[in-house]
């Protein structure tokens, strides 16, 4: 899990570099299925219910799953960035929101900054002696306080030999109910934030999800371990030798 975390966080670093004005999506995400492979390992979202690329790259108003193609990214553009790699049988998931070029706005950044943030609030409660909905009600509270909503539709989820397993980590929800969290339990928490209103609704391609009211979005997610004591980040990249 830690070996496939690095990688993924690795390609996750990548993909925010490539994230440019004047990029395609779908070069972004062949240049990271390259790098993915390069490393020995596997892009799993690749076929995942017929999903036809190694990465989702969701522009602007898209919250996720968003097809790499022939759109170009613009300066100010927000760039969510979302990937699984297995390697040698166990999966590390992570994404991140970057900004191409010059931010559009201040609610831009405070959006990206917000939403990351939700992450580690919602790791607080990632330990032994709390419950999933603990980092949930987390997770909502911080964004709601600041202004923006979570997005209902989409969750965070336990990950180790598949891509979801359970429990369901959903961002929104009062504390103190779901599974309790054990150590060797291996979870994503992915706070997915609109800067609008949460409802979303799916294109007609099945995959692209975008804010019913066009409001832009941020996604911010790690693979994280449970351990006896302070949760343990798996998707960080290696440090360089
Ligand atoms: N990490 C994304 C998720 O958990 C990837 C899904 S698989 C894909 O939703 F097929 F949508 F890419
Ligand atoms: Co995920």
């Amino acid at each position: 899990m830690r070996r496939a975390g690095a990688i993924a966080a690795a390609a996750r670093d990548l993909a925010g570099k490539l994230a440019v004005p004047g990029a395609t999506t779908q070069a972004i995400d062949k240049e990271v299925e390259a790098f993915i492979r390069s490393q020995h390992a596997i892009p799993t979202c690749i076929g995942y219910c017929g999903y036809p690329a190694a990465t989702c790259i969701s522009v602007n108003e898209v919250v996720v799953h968003g097809i790499p193609g022939k759109r170009v990214i613009q300066d100010g553009d927000l760039v969510s960035i979302d990937l699984d790699v297995g390697f040698e049988g166990y999966i590390g998931d992570c994404a991140a929101t970057f900004i191409a070029g010059k931010a559009r706005c201040d609610e831009d950044v405070k959006l990206l900054s917000i939403t990351r943030q939700a992450f580690y609030e919602g790791l607080k409660f990632a330990r032994p002696g709390y419950r999933v909905s603990d980092i949930s009600a987390a997770v909502q509270q911080f964004v709601e306080a600041n202004g923006f909503s979570v997005i209902r539709d989409y969750v965070g989820h336990g990950i180790g030999v598949e891509m979801h397993e359970e429990p369901e980590v959903p961002n929104f929800g009062r504390p103190g109910h779901g599974a309790r969290l054990v150590r060797g339990m291996t979870i994503c928490i992915e706070p997915m934030v609109a800067a609008g209103d949460w409802p979303v609704r799916v294109l007609k391609d099945g995959w692209t999800a975008v804010t019913r009211d066009g409001s832009r979005a941020a996604h911010y997610e790690n693979t994280v371990l449970i351990t006896d004591g302070d949760p343990e980040i798996l998707t960080v990249p290696e440090p360089e030798v």
